[in-house]
């Protein structure tokens, strides 16, 4: 164990005053939430970027109860619809330089179901919005002059990915596992951002990418991917188990992300925390799968992703 100074705790966060942050996925009672109020409270102006108008505004609220002065702002945005992204990317044109981008919506463990677009729902919401959208803000994190972003994988990319993703996404091949594609998707946050982060140094541009895993914490990713709501008969009953077992809160599962998103780091830097199994804990640099380095597996996956999404970049 490190010594408690050692430690990184939200109040190592510095003043983000300025800075401009946009957060997917900042429903109430997850992991984009806390991570959202920790950033308006050092200043930050916060992007607040869902798929439901009402939960938007539920989590600006809670917000401001904390920090009445937050500067917030919101935008829809459907991950698992390209089109959905591509409207949103134009309204955030308006925002201006962005300082960081925290990819960190995601579904798990969902039933098979492809999406409008034609994909597999876990790969679209999980890899393919957040790489379209990534993509279109990268002019405005370009503008800041020091952009980052963060993606939020998890554990389970080494536990239950045995392979890469790179099938075409809107072909099923052999059985659906969702438990394996889950990881796969979470593989492919890795792939992605290693991937990124050595095509923006290639181009020489003033933008980093890291990852970040919050462990084990007691959101509602479990109850919405199994039945796609969070209370009433079995999700009820998924969704207090998740809570009586989880190691860590949401508030300090947004830990590794808030280090990920702020702390002096280089790019492709993963940060999890460091207790039993990394479930939970302070957050420090850790360590990903060996395939998440395999960079064949890396550039080929980039390959696909722009084929299903239409955008080249850097
Ligand atoms: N909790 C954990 O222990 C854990 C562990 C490892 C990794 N993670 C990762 O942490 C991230 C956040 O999850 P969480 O645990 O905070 O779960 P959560 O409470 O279910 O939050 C997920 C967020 O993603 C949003 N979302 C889902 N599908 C979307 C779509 N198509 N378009 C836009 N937003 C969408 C949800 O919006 P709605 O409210 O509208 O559904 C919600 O705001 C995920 O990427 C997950 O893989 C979590």
């Amino acid at each position: 164990m490190r010594p408690a100074a050692d430690r990184w705790t939200p109040a190592d966060l510095p003043d983000l005053a300025g800075r401009t942050v946009v957060v997917t996925g900042p429903s109430a009672g997850g992991l984009g939430h806390f991570t959202a109020l920790e950033l308006a409270r050092r200043r930050a102006r916060v992007v607040l970027a869902g798929r439901r108008p009402e939960r938007l505004a539920d989590s600006a609220s809670a917000i401001r109860a904390e920090v009445p002065d937050a500067e917030l702002e919101q935008v829809v945005v459907d991950l698992a619809d390209l089109a959905s992204v591509r409207r949103a990317a134009a309204d955030l044109a308006a925002t201006g330089p962005l300082d960081v981008l925290v990819n960190n919506a995601g579904v798990m463990g969902t039933p098979y179901r492809r999406t409008g677009d034609g994909l597999e729902l876990q790969m679209a919401t999980n890899h393919f919005g957040p790489f379209l959208l990534t993509g279109l803000l990268l002019p405005q994190l370009v503008a800041s002059g020091a952009g980052r972003v963060v993606a939020v994988s998890s554990q389970m990319h080494r536990y239950t990915a045995r392979r890469a993703p790179l099938g075409d996404p809107r072909v099923q091949e052999g059985r659906y596992e969702r438990w394996t594609v889950y990881g796969q998707t979470k593989l492919a946050n890795l792939l992605f951002t290693y991937e990124l982060d050595r095509r923006l140094r290639r181009a020489g541009l003033p933008v980093k990418a890291l990852a970040a895993h919050p462990g084990f914490a007691s959101t509602h990713l479990a109850a919405n991917g199994q039945y796609g709501r969070t209370t009433g008969g079995a999700a009820s009953i998924l969704d207090a188990a998740i809570k009586a077992v989880s190691p860590s809160t949401p508030a300090k599962g947004a830990w590794p992300t808030l280090m990920a998103a702020t702390a002096d780091l280089p790019g492709a830097t993963y940060v999890g925390p460091d207790g039993l199994f990394e479930w939970g804990g302070a957050p420090r640099v850790t360590t990903s799968s060996r395939l998440s380095h395999d960079e064949t597996a890396q550039r080929r996956l980039w390959q696909r992703s722009e084929e299903v999404t239409g955008i080249r970049y850097p």
